[in-house]
């Protein structure tokens, strides 16, 4: 049935994670993005880090806009949902501090990659070029998760609040994303 050297397809389901990965991706600059405005005032020592991560949630976002745009797909049903919340929790979050702030970025971080390597595994074979998209951005999710480890103990009990907050709004962003 393999006919020799093939274009991959396309994918319902790949095109599907690519419109609602393109929400998360612009609902993320949105945190980001409010985060750093509001840290001028709260939390001056994460600007600058938080400007590093809005560089790479853009690249993130172009990229999946350009997948969008070479299929001919809108934009996800999500994406002003996500581009709303994202300032709300990142204009909250960043009044608490710079331990709310980082906070944030491990709990959001941390649902978005496990979210990021099911979609790798579930596309790697019915549509390989969007799973290869997904593999492009997974380094830099990691990073940011990884270099806002140092700025607290996530034991606080009112960080676990925090966190968990952040956790299911990411959560729910991603499953409105993929039922709407
Ligand atoms: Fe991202």
């Amino acid at each position: 049935m393999d006919g020799p050297a093939t274009i991959p397809a396309a994918s319902a389901l790949g095109n599907l994670v690519l419109r609602v990965d393109h929400a998360g991706e612009q609902g993320a600059i949105c945190v980001y993005r409010s985060q750093w405005a509001v840290a001028g005032l709260t939390a001056p020592s994460m600007r600058e880090r938080l400007a590093d991560f809005l560089v790479h949630e853009k690249r993130h976002r172009s990229i999946f806009g350009a997948a969008l745009m070479k299929r001919g797909l809108p934009r996800g049903r999500t994406y002003a949902l996500c581009s709303a919340g994202g300032y709300v929790l990142g204009a909250v979050t960043a009044l608490m501090g710079r331990r709310a702030i980082a906070a944030t970025t491990i709990a959001l971080e941390s649902v978005v990659m496990r979210h990021l390597g099911a979609q790798r595994a579930q596309l790697a074979a019915t549509d390989p070029v969007v799973a290869e998209l997904i593999a492009s951005i997974v380094e830099d999710e990691q990073m940011q998760h990884d270099r806002s480890l140092d700025q607290i103990d996530l034991d606080r009990g009112w960080l676990r609040g925090v966190s968990l907050i952040v956790r299911q709004a990411t959560e729910a962003a991603i499953w409105l994303g993929m039922k709407l």
